[in-house]
């Protein structure tokens, strides 16, 4: 029997090294090695083969059997992504998809524990359709049980009608689920707890990880299914593996928001049929996610209809959706040349160029005080339109006033003032 090596591979990158490190030489990630051994009695070869090869037999050919018959000239080969898009029935995550699911394709949904992501995947696993109905959807749900499942899905008041639930960590069986139901969508939640036997380490390693999601992507293609995975973030708010799954699927997106607070955000990370600067917005509700209303955002009633000092409601552009939200500051004395200025989710280079504009142009005296500035509700908001109301709410906090009830801001401020 040939010695089993160990090896460590980073959680970040993906890259084998020798031995362990404490930081990875190839991404730079402090702590993010994970030892990894083989299982033993496999040999190479045999824990290479992907998920579809292992249960090959019944399976048609991938949709585009020209893959396998060398080049052809772009205009005898059709695109996928333009017809046939399977539509979520959330408006907003579909125009976050680009107009909806691309058959075949796979999508990874990430975001914190508790947020949502269950929810918001099964409450579109009961609306999909195409142009010509509804159609099958696989919910595979490697957390929960198939009762506890179907109990959310009546609960969301969905229709159910074409809606299959499987409890299932084991890849296999989930292949051998969706060749024998050939759904149009399958969604696995979440990936991290599936594994294969065949592959050493627990459910969630990287190894684990980057087969099970590769196998999946490859499921995806052969039975001309869209997937939609779920991932978990780790404890700084990435991804589980950002670089190793990432470029396995066509579309990243990542569910937002403050468990605290109803609004809830879907973004792109990365599509490959659709622009990555959309944005969806969403509200939990005792009934599951709702659409928000178009220029509805993050913003509470209250801040609106009376404002404090420091909080101004400011209108921005997310793609092609406009979205409230509201940027708040205190100033607070300071000590007289280190003084503190610290803002989140907005540039801290326009925090700068807003403040000293207040002082040359308002005749604000700012020198000797600590400035704080952020977008509440976790957005982050890069675009130069917030800077007038960057400016008021910094103003108002310095002078104690506020602009009146319902009133927003928004303009950019060039160094003239
Ligand atoms: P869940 O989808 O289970 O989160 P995730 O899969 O991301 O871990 O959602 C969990 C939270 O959502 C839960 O704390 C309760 C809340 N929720 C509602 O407020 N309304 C609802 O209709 C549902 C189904 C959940
Ligand atoms: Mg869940």
């Amino acid at each position: 029997m040939p010695k089993l090596r160990t090896t460590f591979v980073c959680r970040e990158c993906g890259s084998e090294h020798g031995r362990w490190l404490g930081r990875c030489p190839g991404c730079g990630a402090w702590d993010a090695l994970e030892e990894q051994t083989p299982a033993p009695g496999l040999g190479p070869a045999k824990a290479q083969t992907t998920i579809v090869e292992a249960i090959k037999g019944s399976l048609p050919r991938p949709r585009d059997e020209a893959t396998t018959d060398g080049a052809r000239p772009v205009s005898e080969i059709g695109d996928e992504s333009e017809h046939g898009r399977i539509t979520t029935g959330i408006g907003e995550l579909d125009r976050v998809l680009g107009g909806g699911l691309v058959p075949a394709s796979s999508v990874l949904i990430g975001g914190d524990p508790g947020i949502g992501k269950s929810t918001l995947l099964l409450q579109a696993a009961c609306s999909m359709h195409t142009t010509d109905g509804p159609v099958d959807v696989l919910y595979v749900s490697s957390e929960e049980s198939a009762s506890q499942v179907a109990g959310r899905a009546r609960r969301i008041g969905g229709n159910t009608e074409r809606l299959y639930v499987l409890a299932e960590t084991n890849l296999h069986r989930i292949a051998k689920e969706v060749q024998r139901l050939r759904p149009s969508v399958f969604v696995i939640d979440s990936i991290q707890m599936v594994f294969r036997e065949d592959v050493a380490g627990a459910p969630g390693s990287v190894g684990q990880l980057r087969r099970c999601a590769a196998d999946a992507v490859a499921l995806a293609k052969s039975v001309g299914a869209a997937a939609m995975l779920v991932g978990h973030v780790t404890k700084d708010g990435a991804l589980a593996g950002p670089r190793l799954l990432e470029h396995l699927v066509d579309a990243v997106l990542s569910f937002e928001g403050d468990r605290y607070h109803a609004a809830r955000l879907v973004r792109t990370a990365k599509n490959r049929f659709g622009t990555a600067l959309e944005l969806g917005v969403l509200e939990m509700t005792p009934e599951g996610l709702r659409e928000a209303p178009h220029g509805a955002g993050c913003i509470s009633a209250q801040s609106l209809d009376d404002p404090r000092p420091g909080s101004i409601a400011c209108p921005i552009m997310a793609g092609t959706r406009c979205v409230t939200v509201e940027i708040q500051a205190l100033t607070a004395t300071g000590f007289p040349g280190s003084v503190k200025r610290k803002c989140a989710g907005l540039d801290s280079n326009r925090l700068a160029i807003v403040l000293a504009v207040l002082e040359q142009h308002a005749r604000l005296r700012l020198a000797d005080r600590d400035v704080f500035a952020s977008v509440a509700g976790g957005l982050r908001v890069p675009d130069p339109a917030s800077d007038l109301a960057l400016g008021l709410a910094v103003a108002g906090a310095q002078l104690g006033r506020t602009l009146g009830p319902r009133t927003g801001a928004c303009g950019e401020i060039g160094l003239g003032g």
